[in-house]
């Protein structure tokens, strides 16, 4: 049943009808608990309240199915602004992006442009930057892009997915480029052919390639909700003398906010990660793909209005 829903919750977040549709109607159905707001005034507010209480931040701009020039720039200046805010209010966070919404279904040149354009206001203001991993099929082209901007950039990272079978031999070849990597189980339909079908195999390839990189000397963000790879990742560093500054823990907002402040107060650094803007629909889907215990509260959430 959950593979089901599981199913069912990706195929509409591709939906590109939905998604106009939903732009157009603001945060539905709950998902303001996943979504900090529509504009850059609301994150920033809710980003305040999170750094107040200890916990990092990587901003994200929500933006899918990007397909025209105009567009992916008009998503690169909104990237921008969300740089600026946070230099000019001194907020703690990061920001991270996709790079279909800087136009990587368009040309390469233009993917360059704006991102060489975000990183330079992101330099300016100290904000790291973070590629985030989309579907198998954007997976290369993305890491691509990585390494050019990498040899030009030192405030840039990407995010390498544990259920794809070529994720060892990534972390092995990026291990040249020193990566700040945010390391993730993967939120994608994939099929069998690129990724790990079942739950087990991607977990044990997550504490693999967590160790892999950690033990490589680099930067690691832990990106996860589960408690087992948290756990894991504990102990390993504990064992290998890892510092406390090599990693960190992430979150989605609004996921475990409880079991974040735990993490914060135990001692370690947790990232926290928040889109906003009204493109809120895939990313919607996608976490209720994910649990069905979110499906559950959006139920309860529709049933009360
Ligand atoms: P999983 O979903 O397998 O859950 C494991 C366990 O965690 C559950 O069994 C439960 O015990 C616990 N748990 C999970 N949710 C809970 C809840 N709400 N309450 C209580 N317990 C809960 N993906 C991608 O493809 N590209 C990307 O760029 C990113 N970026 C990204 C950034 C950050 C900061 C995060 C946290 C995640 C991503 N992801 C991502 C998503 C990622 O690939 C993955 O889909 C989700 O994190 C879900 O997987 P988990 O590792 O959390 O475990």
């Amino acid at each position: 049943m959950e593979t089901v829903m599981r199913n069912f919750f990706l195929f509409l977040s591709k939906n590109r009808g939905l998604t106009k549709v939903a732009k157009r109607y603001g945060l539905k159905f709950g998902a303001a608990r996943f979504v900090a707001g529509e504009t850059i005034e609301l994150a920033s507010e809710a980003i305040r309240q999170l750094n107040n209480k200890g916990l990092d931040v990587t901003i994200d701009y929500l933006g899918e199915f990007v397909d025209n020039a105009a567009e992916a720039n008009e998503m690169a200046d909104n990237s921008i602004k969300a740089i600026e805010a946070i230099g000019r209010e001194r907020l703690q966070s990061q920001l991270s992006l996709k790079m279909t919404s800087m136009g990587l279904d368009i040309s390469d040149a233009l993917v360059m442009n704006n991102m060489r354009r975000i990183l330079e206001a992101a330099k300016k203001n100290d904000v790291f930057v973070t590629i985030d991993m989309e579907d198998y099929s954007r997976c290369g082209k993305t890491i691509e892009i990585f390494k050019k901007l990498r040899e030009e950039y030192d405030n840039i990272g990407t995010v390498i997915q544990a259920y794809l079978y070529r994720t060892e031999e990534d972390i092995e070849d990026l291990n040249k480029y020193s990566p700040n990597l945010r390391l993730v189980k993967g939120a994608y339909k994939e099929s069998p052919q690129v990724a790990f079908p079942e739950k087990k195999d991607v977990d044990e390839n997550f504490k693999k390639i967590i160790k892999m990189h950690l033990l490589n000397g680099n930067y690691t963000a832990v990106a996860t909700h589960d408690d087992a790879i948290i756990e894991y990742t504990k102990q390993l560093v504990e064992e290998h003398n890892i510092p406390l500054d090599q990693f960190e823990f992430q979150m989605l907002f609004g996921i475990r906010p409880e079991r974040q402040l735990e993490l914060v107060n135990e001692g370690y650094k947790m990232r926290v990660y928040v889109p906003y803007g009204n493109d809120w629909y895939g990313y919607f889907m996608r976490r209720l793909a994910e649990r069905p215990a979110n499906v559950a509260f959006v139920l309860k959430g529709v049933m009360k209005k």
